[in-house]
């Protein structure tokens, strides 16, 4: 196994895919998150989320086998991670996206570094190969999370957020999966390779 994502072994903490019971428990923990401006992601989510959307897209995302992980300590949901498509068009279908929010009175406790990692493992399972996540520039925790999880900065990008009535920058990190680019996929080739861009 990978050394960046061995997990700490001294938490009480369990890692399970989400359900629909775990909807209210995220919602809260990204609106906060999202009040505090943290996330350049979900920078176009001018709307505060509803659960109704969130157990949709949940459904949605675990229905095409993309992870979908919480974080429970003592029955209370404390932090979700997730993975959706790079981008739309087949060409970037071995490709996934993440984001990961721990609950405010959890950060700085080793979640995170529980939770990454178990999403890694979930998403080099289902067969992606590369992994991509946009950090704010000044978000050093989620920067540090991300490179002892083996993610290593690919792009920056400059001015592209607005918080606050401050330009922001965000980082864009990326770690392989599995095989990576070593191999083709086990599917390969596909019919559909020939035209998707
Ligand atoms: C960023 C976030 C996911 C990190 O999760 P966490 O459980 O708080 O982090 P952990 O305790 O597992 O720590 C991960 C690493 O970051 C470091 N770290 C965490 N918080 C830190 C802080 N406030 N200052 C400096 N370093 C910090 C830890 O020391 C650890 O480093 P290591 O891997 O070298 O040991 C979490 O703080 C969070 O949800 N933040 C708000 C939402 C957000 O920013 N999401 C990410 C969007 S890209």
């Amino acid at each position: 196994m990978d050394r960046a994502v061995i997990a700490p072994q001294t938490s009480d903490v369990l890692i399970r895919p989400t359900n629909a019971q775990d909807v209210d428990a995220m919602v809260a923990i990204y609106t906060h998150h999202i009040a505090r401006g943290v996330d350049p992601s979900a920078m176009h989510d001018i709307e505060p989320i509803e659960p109704e959307d969130l157990k949709r897209r949940r459904k949605n995302f675990r229905d095409r086998r993309f992870p979908h992980l919480a974080a429970e300590l003592n029955g209370t949901v404390i932090g979700y991670a997730y993975a959706v498509q790079f981008r739309k068009r087949p060409a970037y279908r071995y490709t996934v996206k993440h984001s990961i929010y721990i609950h405010h009175a959890h950060q700085r406790a080793g979640i995170g570094r529980r939770l990454l990692p178990a999403l890694i493992d979930a998403c080099a399972a289902a067969g992606f190969r590369q992994m991509i996540g946009y950090v704010d520039a000044g978000n050093g925790p989620s920067l540090r999370l991300h490179e002892s999880c083996g993610f290593r900065p690919v792009g920056h990008l400059p001015g592209v957020g607005l918080k606050f009535g401050k330009w922001t920058d965000v980082v864009m990190v990326q770690r392989s999966l599995g095989l990576g680019v070593a191999a083709p996929p086990d599917t390969w080739p596909a019919p559909e390779d020939s035209y998707a861009g």
